[in-house]
């Protein structure tokens, strides 16, 4: 469907599944989300099941606005309250303590909850439509690539989805920000669309970072979208400063690689290489990065090759998944 013009017959079939309990596939500003809903555990146990989620990694509810954010929490610190005002709709999830009616199974057993008001016309609709409050990971199998087309969700999830609304690729392409609420200073978990400089002008106070960590067992994580390797394409990825040596060692032992490129690298072709040529600014960048590694994995290249973006405040988030993409 058309992501500016919702249509009303999808939305509702849609709205009707996720009140049945079923997995609704949905398109946000950010990436597609895998949907259930929020006050049924069993639906949301579903979610995990498809995914091969671990049950320690905590989910996102979606909501239509700040009031119904405020119906799934137990307290709305003055700090929510600025920033939902600033940011919402929009792709900054925030984590505070969580209400009693949301189920255990959505916070993975923790205290908190972490709640955004996405942006997407689909997901508005879809939201509003249902009723009810949406918890929706990415739709990607857990450890892939986020979606960022409907195609992408098909390819991972076929069969384990029961509707897929389809309004072709998410403009943002990077998953919201994550930001903790119930630290003082705040602490940003997961870097994302929104800025760690434009939260810290709104807040009008530093944030504290979060450093990734490796996961143990059975031990409720931080927030495992920060976990080293996560955000995982098929083949081994390995991020350098100067693209084509790299390329070009690898393709003279005759190994298929695929290249994301910068403007201005090398483009001669060579045997067994797969060249994509990335934006050279970070918002094209971060809205085509998922694609381009869902095309290299459809390609059935063995490696992948990043020439490495500019550094900057503008790319913090496409550092951040690529670091955590690397083998
Ligand atoms: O843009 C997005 O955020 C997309 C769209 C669909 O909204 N959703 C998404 O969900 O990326 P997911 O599940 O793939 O990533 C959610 C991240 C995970 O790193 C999770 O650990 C963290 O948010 N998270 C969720 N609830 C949390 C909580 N209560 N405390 C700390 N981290 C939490
Ligand atoms: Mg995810």
């Amino acid at each position: 469907m058309d992501p500016n013009l919702p249509a009303a017959e999808s939305i509702e079939r849609a709205a009707a599944l996720v009140r049945a309990g079923r997995l609704v596939a949905f398109p946000t500003e950010t990436v597609y989300g895998l949907g259930a809903n929020a006050l049924d555990a069993e639906a949301v146990a579903r979610i995990f099941h498809v995914k091969g989620r671990p049950p320690n990694n905590p989910l996102i509810v979606h909501v239509a606005d700040e009031q119904r954010a405020r119906a799934v929490v137990a307290e709305w610190p003055e700090a929510a309250r600025r920033l939902a005002g600033r940011f919402w709709p929009g792709p900054l999830s925030l984590v505070v303590a969580k209400g009693e009616r949301v189920p255990a199974v959505v916070t993975a057993g923790g205290a908190t909850v972490a709640v955004r008001v996405p942006a997407h016309p689909v997901a508005r609709a879809l939201i509003e439509a249902a009723g009810v409050p949406i918890a929706a990971p990415s739709a990607n199998p857990s450890n892939r690539v986020s979606a960022t087309r409907a195609e992408h969700v098909l390819a991972g999830l076929e069969g384990r989805v029961d509707l897929i609304l389809d309004a072709g690729p998410t403009s943002g392409g990077l998953e919201s920000t994550v930001l903790d609420l119930t630290r003082r200073p705040p602490r940003l978990l997961r870097p994302g669309l929104i800025s760690r400089r434009q939260i810290e002008e709104a807040l009008g106070s530093p944030l504290e970072m979060s450093a990734p960590s490796k996961a143990q067992a059975n031990v409720p994580l931080p927030s495992p979208g920060m976990l080293p390797r996560h955000y995982a394409p098929a083949a081994p990825l390995d991020c350098v400063s100067q693209g084509w040596p790299a390329v070009r060692a690898l393709t003279e032992q005759s190994i298929g690689v695929g290249w994301l490129a910068m403007p201005g690298d090398p483009a001669e072709h060579l045997p067994g290489l797969v060249r994509i040529e990335m934006p050279g600014e970070a918002a094209p960048y971060s809205a085509q990065l998922y694609a381009a590694l869902h095309s290299l994995d459809a390609a059935g290249v063995e490696r992948i090759v990043v020439t490495l973006p500019p550094d900057g405040e503008d790319w913090a988030a496409v550092h951040n998944r690529l670091a955590r993409m690397r083998s």
